[in-house]
């Protein structure tokens, strides 16, 4: 069987990567369970059945991957430094580390730094591969200096330089408010549609950086929807899934609706 494209499957991951056709994928986003404990599904027994588990998935969908394909693993950091070093191992082309800033904190520990990131790995299966910078710029931090820089330039080996109007080139490190604290009401936290769901901008991001219009997106864990919904309106094509079929229906309704 293989899979129509711009739908949301409800498979477990193994079946639905099964059932892609080989070397058909532009971009893959995957947001995968994190072993935190926070939902039956982000439960294993141990690091080891979890580490277990996650290097399955990634064998399968190495081979859907296109020959210019990028891919994009969420994780906590200390995951993502097994996970980046299995897809060393595995031949892919290691790009960035992106750490997200959620502007939340996740916990209150007093014996360490409280968590307020997750990572994200960036890898290509090639050295040639898109990577659309100008589509991804973000404002440049108001100073004196850029000020100065926008009214007369600023001189650099002899050349004068004026920023760009896009803004500047986006780093690796990105300052997006989470979905959990940017629905607080009055500090308390909310009952979210989806206890993990990514923000729109940082999906959109992804994909503007990493795909061009028509390019194919998957997205093997969709929860809320975020990837099936941005790719739509990036005008990307998209092939989703979700083994909860209640995230289906919700991510369903919500592309029915733009
Ligand atoms: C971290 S969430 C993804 C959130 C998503 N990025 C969003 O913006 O809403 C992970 C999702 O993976 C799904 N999931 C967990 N284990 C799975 C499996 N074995 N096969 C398919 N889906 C699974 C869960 O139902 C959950 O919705």
């Amino acid at each position: 069987m293989i899979l129509k494209i711009n739908k949301i499957y409800n498979f477990d991951c193994f079946e639905f990567l099964k059932n892609i056709k080989e070397k058909s994928i532009d971009l893959a986003i995957i947001d995968p369970p994190y072993n935190m404990k926070k939902a039956k599904w982000d439960t294993f027994k141990t690091h080891k059945d979890f580490l277990e588990w996650t290097f399955k998935w990634i064998d399968l969908l190495i081979p859907t991957l296109k020959n210019a394909a990028s891919l994009y693993i969420f994780n906590t950091p200390f995951n993502n430094a097994y996970i980046l070093q299995y897809l060393v191992n595995n031949g892919l082309i290691f790009q960035n580390w992106l750490t997200w800033d959620k502007r939340d904190g996740l916990g209150t520990s007093t014996t360490k730094y409280t968590n307020g990131q997750e990572s994200i790995l960036f890898f290509t299966k090639n050295k040639k591969h898109i990577f659309n910078y100008n589509d991804i710029r973000v404002p440049y931090e108001s100073t004196d200096r850029m000020k100065h820089a926008e009214e007369k330039g600023i001189l650099k080996n002899g050349k004068r330089w004026f920023p760009n109007k896009n803004g500047r080139l986006c780093g690796e490190v990105w300052h997006i408010t989470s979905e959990r604290h940017k629905n607080k009401i009055n500090g308390k936290t909310q009952q979210n549609e989806h206890i993990a769901s990514k923000p729109f901008e940082l999906i959109e991001r992804i994909i503007k950086a990493s795909s061009n219009k028509g390019d194919l997106v998957l997205d093997c864990f969709v929860g809320s929807g975020t990837t099936a919904i941005a790719s739509k309106k990036l005008e990307r094509n998209f092939i989703c899934n979700d083994f909860d079929k209640k995230y289906v229906d919700l991510s369903n309704k919500k592309l029915e609706i733009l």
